[in-house]
This record gives C-alpha cells, sequence and structure tokens, in this order.
C-alpha cells in the first residue's frame, strides 16, 4: 500500500444571518406553540437570511473566520467546495460565487448536495483531494438557506428550519504551518438510499419539474417531509454508521470526547447518544439556538465546540449526519 497523506483540519469558522425567529414569533405566523416546538424539537430560535440575503454571503463570513483560525489567506487556497441544497443559483455555482466574493480566482471550485449530510460528504471530498494532491488547501462549506424553500403556512416544517454557513480548512498532514488547529480525520464513512428519498423533498423548478414564464409557484418549490418516518431513519442509520466507524477504528464509546451529530431535534441527538451509550456531556447541542440549518449544523458545531474549547489535545470527535437524498455519514477525527 503507498502511503496516503492524511487530512487535517486546520480551521473552523461559522456565520448565522442576524434577523432571529423566535418560536413566540411563529405562533403569529401559524396554529402552534412555543411549548409544542421546545417539547417536540428542542427548538427555541432560529435566525432567518435578511431579503437579498445569498447562501454566499453567510458562506464568506464562515470562511474568513475559518482562513484565520487556519492563520491562512483566501490565495492560499486550491480548492473551494460549497455543500448545499439551497445555492445562490444552478449556476454559476455557489463556489465559484464565494470565490470571487474572497477576491481570488483559478481555485477549483464546485457545490455538491448531499443535503443536511453535505459536510460530512465534503470531508470526505477534502481527503480524497488531499490524498491525491497533498499539497492542496481545501476549503469545505456546508451551508443552507432553507428559508428559501420553506412554506410559511406549513405548521408542520416551518418551526423546524434556520438558516446558516460553516466553513473547514484542511491541509495534509505534512502541510503544517504550525499555527493553526490540528483535527487529524481518522475516517469517514458515507452511504445513501434513494428508494426513500421522496420522504424529504423539493422539486418545484428543477428538472422534474421545471417552471416556465409566468409559472405561479406551488407547493412543490417548498420542503415536504413526512416527519415521522424521516425520524425513524434518522435515529436508525445515524446510530449504524457511527457503531460502523468506531468499530472499524477499534475504538470504544468510552474513548469517544464528544459527538456532534446533524441538530434536527434533540430527541434524535439524544437517542444517538443513549442508544450508542454516550454521556450527555459529551453529547454536543447547540439546536435550541439554530434549528435544523440543513449542511450547516455540524459545521457550526464544530466552530461552537471550538469556541468553547472542546476539542483539545488527544480529544477524539465522532460525527454523524443524516439527511435528504436519503444520505448519512460519519467521520472520527483526533485533535492533536
Ligand atoms: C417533525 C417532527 C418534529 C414532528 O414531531 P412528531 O412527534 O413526529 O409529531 P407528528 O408529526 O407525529 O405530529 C403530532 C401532532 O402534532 C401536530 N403538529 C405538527 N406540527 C405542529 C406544530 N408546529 N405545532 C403544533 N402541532 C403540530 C400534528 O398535526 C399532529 O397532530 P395530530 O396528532 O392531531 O395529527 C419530528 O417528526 C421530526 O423531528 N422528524 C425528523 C425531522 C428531521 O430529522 N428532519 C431532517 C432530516 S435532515
Amino acid at each position: 500500500m503507498p502511503v496516503i497523506e492524511q487530512s487535517v483540519i486546520r480551521g473552523l469558522g461559522f456565520h448565522v444571518p442576524e434577523r432571529i425567529l423566535t418560536n413566540k414569533d411563529l405562533e403569529e405566523l401559524v396554529e402552534t406553540s412555543d411549548e409544542w416546538i421546545t417539547t417536540r424539537t428542542g427548538i427555541k430560535e432560529r435566525h432567518i437570511a435578511a431579503e437579498g440575503e445569498a447562501l454566499s454571503d453567510i458562506a464568506l463570513q464562515a470562511a474568513k473566520k475559518a482562513l484565520a483560525d487556519a492563520h491562512m489567506e483566501a490565495d492560499d487556497l486550491t480548492h473551494i467546495i460549497v455543500a448545499t441544497c439551497t445555492p445562490d443559483s444552478y449556476c454559476p455555482n455557489t463556489a465559484c460565487i464565494l470565490e470571487h466574493k474572497l477576491g481570488v480566482s483559478g481555485k477549483i471550485a464546485f457545490d455538491i448536495n448531499a443535503a443536511c449530510t453535505g459536510f460530512t460528504y465534503n470531508l470526505e471530498m477534502a481527503r480524497s483531494i488531499i490524498a491525491l494532491r497533498p499539497d492542496s488547501v481545501v476549503l469545505i462549506i456546508g451551508g443552507d438557506i432553507l428559508s428559501s424553500r420553506t412554506n410559511w403556512a406549513d405548521r408542520t416544517t416551518c418551526v423546524l428550519f434556520g438558516d446558516g454557513a460553516g466553513a473547514a480548512v484542511l491541509t495534509g498532514a505534512s502541510n503544517d504551518n504550525g499555527k493553526g488547529l490540528k483535527g487529524r480525520i481518522l475516517d469517514t464513512i458515507l452511504s445513501s438510499d434513494g428508494s426513500i428519498g421522496d420522504m424529504l423533498k423539493f422539486n418545484g423548478g428543477g428538472s422534474s419539474a421545471p417552471y416556465s414564464l409566468g409559472h405561479v409557484v406551488t407547493e412543490n418549490h417548498f420542503i415536504s417531509m413526512q416527519g415521522r418516518e424521516v425520524f425513524k431513519h434518522a435515529i436508525r442509520n445515524m446510530v449504524a454508521v457511527s457503531q460502523e466507524i468506531l468499530d472499524r477504528n477499534k475504538v470504544s464509546t468510552d474513548d469517544v470526547s464528544l459527538v456532534i451529530t446533524h441538530q434536527a431535534n434533540l430527541r434524535i441527538i439524544e437517542s444517538l447518544g443513549k442508544k450508542l451509550g454516550i454521556t450527555d456531556e459529551r453529547v454536543f447541542v447547540n439546536l435550541h439556538k439554530y434549528g435544523n440549518t440543513s449542511a450547516a449544523t455540524i459545521p457550526i458545531a464544530l466552530a461552537e465546540a471550538r469556541e468553547q474549547n472542546r476539542l483539545t489535545k488527544d480529544s477524539l470527535l465522532l460525527v454523524a449526519a443524516f439527511g435528504g437524498g436519503f444520505t448519512w455519514g460519519s467521520a472520527l477525527v483526533r485533535f492533536e
């Protein structure tokens, strides 16, 4: 086996829009209550993009923070990859728009879509690129503006989502400026099942349901979700893929210092911790502040954990994600 360059997370950052929408605010919009939303989901408030604020705008702020954390400049980057299901536009892609807003050009810049699992898919993208080209410096973004696809008259979905973006800068282990974070990616596992994809979708405007000139937007433009079914699949698949990565790397749940899972519902997060046998204080929760920010939940949580000094030397991080598609995945990261 040839020696493969390992990937290291060097910097993290996140950004959410300024405007906050509380559960109380939602009581004015639909027939719901703070009590229902809090007990059924754990969410208290979420941030919503301002009119004209695009994903690339919030991704830009997250990217700048991640670059500063890594003690790097945008010019140092070789790749920009944005994971999103709510891009600025279908063409040009958000990564190219972000590249331009960062004031650089000539990078390899493209988007991927694995919905809420996007950032975890992006970790493997970065690992693969660095394994092939060890001198790469890869900026990965997980971000979404799901408010742009939210039906504000549908109480079963509009209370769940928020907007945000998180960013990470990765390099090869041997490409170390000695100043940034050191989160060595030990492993990633990704999976998917398209046969149940219709349980969570918005296809209006896509090639399966194109709009024509003068067409009035209909419900297929907005998120529809069979929440109860998605709930079961989310727990089952995140537990399985977490256990698989622990077993494959011969580590026990006792060795795990922190678990960062997709933040969709507190009951899902707590259930995952219990099923894996990981105590509550090692399970990261921030969805009460942001709601489900789709591809952004994991990088926002990572950046906050970094701010809270929870990614300390020798700590072992387990990441578990689940999202539309359906897609899911896990990652193991050792901080040095
Ligand atoms: C969406 C979710 C919070 C709903 O919680 P739930 O406990 O499954 O609730 P149900 O859908 O069974 O609805 C229970 C009742 O609450 C009602 N309800 C739904 N939304 C409501 C709201 N915002 N306010 C008040 N009542 C609401 C329903 O109409 C239903 O009423 P009924 O029993 O009279 O029919 C939950 O299923 C969930 O989080 N699913 C997974 C979401 C997820 O992970 N998505 C992202 C994947 S990336």
